[in-house]
């Protein structure tokens, strides 16, 4: 089975097995952790169901506004049933083509989806790229590099799936002009977080 239709099929799901209230209380500490301001402009890349949306919605206010795209419509169907207003921007796209002009986010999010992309280095620079100088992009999991790998098993369209080691994802950094990466690979969290240069 191809990844996209795996993950078409979990869509009508994804929420209630994959975020019981536990999960989504760590999931609001770990928004709070970002650097997301009043008016800004934020990024969810791979969106899936839109489980940051509100959260995100909340750190960048009513003044603010979330682009967030996935290349599952299914995933993207459940996401748009929710109740959220004119500031949140949601659309199908690929992580490796994203359809929106440079310089554009203030802070970008890619939340448990990065192990899932075919070309982790041209997600990174097509993330890079939309963000504006000085912008914070976040790769986050709550679990461990370790985790994910078990997590992902041995025999799905997923498996072997996980972020990168710390070393290379450094090296992806530089190439995809982003400074100062800063990994914490611990169990039960992943996050990684450069800046635009
Ligand atoms: C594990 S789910 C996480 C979704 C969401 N971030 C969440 O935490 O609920 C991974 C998501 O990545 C999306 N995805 C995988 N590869 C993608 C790609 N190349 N471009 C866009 N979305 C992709 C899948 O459709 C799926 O919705």
């Amino acid at each position: 089975m191809k990844k996209q239709q795996f993950f078409d099929r979990l869509a009508d799901t994804w929420e209630d097995l994959s975020f019981p209230p536990e999960t989504r209380k760590r999931i609001a500490a770990l928004v709070a952790t970002f650097d997301i301001r009043d008016g800004d402009r934020v990024l969810d890349v791979a969106t899936g169901t839109g489980i940051l949306h509100p959260y995100l919605l909340r750190a960048a206010g009513k003044s603010g506004c979330i682009f967030a795209f996935d290349y599952s419509i299914k995933m993207l169907c459940q996401a748009k049933m929710k109740p959220f207003g004119a500031n949140l921007h949601c659309f199908q796209a690929s992580a490796m083509d994203i359809p929106l002009p440079a310089d554009l986010c203030d802070t970008v999010v890619c939340f448990a989806a990065f192990p899932h992309f075919s070309d982790q280095l041209k997600a990174l620079q097509e993330m890079a790229r939309v963000a504006k100088k000085d912008a914070s992009i976040y790769i986050a999991h709550l679990m461990s590099r370790e985790e994910l790998l078990k997590h992902h098993g041995s025999h799905s369209p997923v498996a072997g799936d996980t972020v990168p080691e710390a070393v290379d994802l450094e090296r992806m950094c530089q190439a995809a002009g982003l400074t100062d990466p800063l990994i914490t690979d611990k169990p039960g969290l992943y996050l990684a977080r450069a800046l635009k240069v």
